[in-house]
């Protein structure tokens, strides 16, 4: 190299993402890394960038995420205006692959998929579609257990049976050696719910194998939260390897408080198996529109629905007084359809935020007519509504729950810390005033006091305009290093 550098980020405070406090440094970029860091650098940049007053953190690594087909598809602004620069995809339950045949797409896979035509067959001609898409952010994926079962059975109405359990778990043998790095489940759905923990077990026995995680969107979030999470630990010790307990949260109101139990038997586990979590900053869910839910919470927006897209946005309520119906009646008339959920109590979302362990992840689902904010508003919303304005914790540690400890626990190799050597994945924010301003009423408006991203040394994004720079990269599992729990 001829001393000359791809970029030079003077005077900015750097954050390194291991939750040590911020100090003023100089950064260089060269071939996608970062060359050096230094009290000043002088050399000769193609670009030079004056960082006083403001901060350079890792980017931000979304752990929870339903982009697969987004990432294909679409320029993910809802990320990158973020400050986002790594996925994880194929939660809940559900991934584009592997699906062979012309199975029919139903619900949630409804959420990212919009038919046949969106699935692979298998999991590497999935990859290969998005590495030859060329993705402006980088991208680790997991594979959905009702994914493999739409594939495996020919009804979804009961646990599956030996065989099927058995191609179950080929497929997912085939995946992993693929590049997917886990399985996740999402128990908690119809019919995802007719699996049996034993199913699940069958299917997760090449993991330990390939050092996969196992994600769940637990079986019951509400009453039988503290069964359905040892359901989860349970899976993990019988499978040998860590679970993720996604979009960690306590549903209705007669639960309210209760992450005050939960988050003490977390911690108690992780002493004796590797278990993490991860949490999205509102009080409200989204997810498929369900009969059950509209008798169990009051308040519910309605996100897109297939017969009325007219109706996205509108709160179920007024729309069951204008059709003149019940809510329940309202909720067929609508569907297939999504849904927001006020159903959390403020008191517990800041519980699990303030937990520790807690890493961020935004489960935002990027094909809603009217999503939930927390598509465009996550991160920022954590370090601005919740670290800088209400206080929660210190912004140090907010960005090494959103960078270096994702990147362990996902073994994300030379990413989620700025150090020299590693990947130039990274953000340049203004502290005072990183705010998130998707809200429910306009959820699709782009953070503020973001100023740019670089992903693997690309300006993917600059004050809030994507930049169309594919930097980004699939991360398949073979280049990971080990999950680190610890
Ligand atoms: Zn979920
Ligand atoms: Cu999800």
């Amino acid at each position: 190299m001829s001393g000359r550098f791809d970029l030079v980020v003077h005077d900015v405070t750097l954050h390194d993402g291991t939750g040590a406090e911020g100090r003023t440094a100089s950064l260089a970029v060269a071939n996608g890394r970062i060359a050096r860091i230094d009290d000043t650098i002088t050399a000769p940049a193609e670009r030079e960038i004056d960082g006083t007053g403001l901060a350079l953190s890792p980017g931000f690594i979304d752990v929870h995420t339903h982009d697969d087909r987004a990432i294909l598809a679409t320029d993910m602004a809802a990320k990158l205006t973020q400050g986002v620069t790594c996925v994880v995809v194929g939660n809940c339950g559900i991934s584009l692959a592997p699906l062979p045949g012309s199975g029919g797409v139903v619900p949630p896979l409804d959420l990212i998929a919009r038919g046949p035509g969106d699935l692979f067959a298998r999991y590497a001609d999935y990859l290969s579609a998005v590495a030859d898409a060329g993705p402006v952010v980088n991208m680790v994926g997991l594979v959905g257990h009702s994914t493999l079962r739409l594939a495996t059975m020919d009804r979804l109405d009961r646990a599956a049976m030996g065989p099927e359990a058995r191609a179950m778990r080929d497929l997912l043998d085939r995946a992993l050696d693929d590049g997917a790095i886990g399985l996740s489940t999402g128990l908690y759905y119809e019919p995802a719910n007719a699996a049996s923990t034993v199913e699940i077990l069958q299917v997760a026995e090449p993991l330990a194998r390939f050092n996969g995680v196992y994600t769940t969107h637990l079986r019951d979030e509400a009453d039988g939260v503290l069964d359905a999470m040892e359901e989860a630990f349970e899976i993990g010790r019988g499978a040998d390897v860590p679970v993720v307990l996604s979009h960690h949260k306590v549903t209705d109101a007669r639960n309210r408080g209760r992450t005050a139990e939960t988050l003490p038997v977390i911690a108690a586990r992780a002493a004796e198996q590797p278990v993490t979590l991860d949490v999205y900053p509102y009080n409200a869910s989204s997810t498929v529109l369900e009969a059950k839910r509209a008798t169990e919470v009051d308040r519910i927006i309605i996100t897109w629905s297939k017969p009325r897209p007219d109706l996205a946005g509108r709160e179920l309520s007024d729309i069951a007084a204008e059709m003149a119906c019940s809510r329940v009646e309202a909720v067929a008339r609508l569907q297939p359809a999504g849904a927001v959920y006020f159903s959390m109590a403020e008191e517990d979302v800041r519980r699990v935020l303030q937990f520790p362990m807690t890493m961020v992840g935004s489960d935002g689902l990027p094909h809603d007519v009217r999503p939930h904010p927390r598509l465009w508003g996550t991160f920022p919303r954590v370090l601005g509504h919740y670290v800088r304005d209400v206080g929660l914790f210190g912004l140090p540690e907010a960005l090494r729950r959103m960078t270096s400890l994702p990147a362990a626990r996902f073994g994300l190799t030379g990413r989620g810390v700025l150090r020299e050597g590693a990947f130039a994945d990274m953000v340049l924010f203004d502290a005072t005033r990183i705010a998130d301003m998707a809200d429910f009423a306009e959820p699709t408006r782009a953070a503020a006091g973001i100023r740019a991203v670089w992903v693997n040394g690309v300006e993917a994004c600059r004050d809030g305009v994507t930049t169309g720079a594919r930097g980004g990269r699939v991360l398949r599992n073979a280049d990971l290093t080990a999950k680190a729990f610890s």
